[in-house]
């Protein structure tokens, strides 16, 4: 698998059986023999059907769980393996993991829960402190430092819980289907908010979504799995140019043909 740039990140022919329930005999093949490359600075997206095995993949990733076979490997080293050490959830603070639901605390100002995960590591300095208030800025959340998650958005969740991940400054972020839950006027507001922090840090990003445009629109390459046990069944590599205007990602040049490219191979 082809990207420009040093890997950062990479899937080792990845096996995950999850045993059977009790009382049943089945065990479910959830991804099978997968294996890619992530460069440094990427913005990857995967796509899939639902109950693909992405949301696993992404788990493994970030050593919330263990692969069956395979191993993970991170700036040069594997970080996980079947028969690996204990978990170690995050691999250090160098894997960030934004997933579907936001999980801010209610019982926290939104500022408060942007700093949450530094505080809890005593990493908070003034610089992070400056850092937050910037991304906060950078959104269109100045001014609602104060406010309580109820008090908030759906949107606006969803920014507090990205920049939370930014604040925290892992040199990888994991996403999974972070949009999913927003009406498609927001969905793109904070998909070009996305991108406009991506370009400012440069992180490393592996983005999960089961939306083709989006992982188009977001994209340097995109992968895609096949219906579940998980596999690879195509890679593109997006060279739509950037900045992107997400508005009107419909009418740039070479989307019509990607979109339609991956449709079919995910059919
Ligand atoms: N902890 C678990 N124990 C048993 N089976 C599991 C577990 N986690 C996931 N599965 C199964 O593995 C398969 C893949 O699940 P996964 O959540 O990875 O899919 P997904 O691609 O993220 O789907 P979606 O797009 O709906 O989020 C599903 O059949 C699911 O039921
Ligand atoms: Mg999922």
């Amino acid at each position: 698998m082809s990207h420009s740039g040093r890997c950062i990140l990479e899937v080792r022919n990845v096996v995950k059986v999850f045993p059977p329930r009790p009382g049943r005999t089945d065990a479910l093949l959830a991804i099978q023999d997968l294996s890619f490359t992530v460069g440094e600075g990427e913005f990857l997206t995967l796509v899939g059907p639902s109950g693909a095995g992405k949301s696993t993949l992404l788990n493994i990733i970030a050593q919330i769980d263990t692969p069956s076979a395979g191993e993970i490997w991170f700036q040069g080293r594997p970080i996980a393996t079947a028969f690996g050490n204990a978990l170690r959830p995050g691999w250090d603070c160098q894997i960030g993991y934004v997933t579907q639901d936001d999980n801010l605390l209610p019982w926290r100002n939104l500022l408060d829960n942007v700093l949450f995960p530094l505080r809890v590591q005593r990493r908070l300095s003034a610089e992070s402190v400056e850092r937050a208030k910037m991304l906060l800025k950078a959104t269109g959340l100045e001014g609602f430092e104060r406010y309580y998650p109820h008090e908030l958005s759906g949107g606006m969740r969803k920014r507090a819980s990205l920049i939370r991940t930014l604040v925290y400054d892992p040199p990888v972020i994991l996403m999974d289907e972070p949009f999913g839950a927003v009406d498609a006027q927001t969905r793109s507001q904070l998909q070009a908010d996305l991108l406009r922090l991506w370009n400012l840090g440069r992180k490393t990003i592996v983005f999960v979504t089961h939306d083709i445009a989006e992982a188009v629109a977001l994209a340097d390459r995109t992968l895609v799995l096949t219906r579940a046990p998980a596999g690879l069944a195509g890679e593109h590599l997006i060279e739509i140019p950037r900045p992107r205007d997400l508005g009107n990602i419909y009418t740039l040049r070479g989307f019509a043909e990607l979109y339609e490219r991956i449709r079919r191979q995910i059919q």
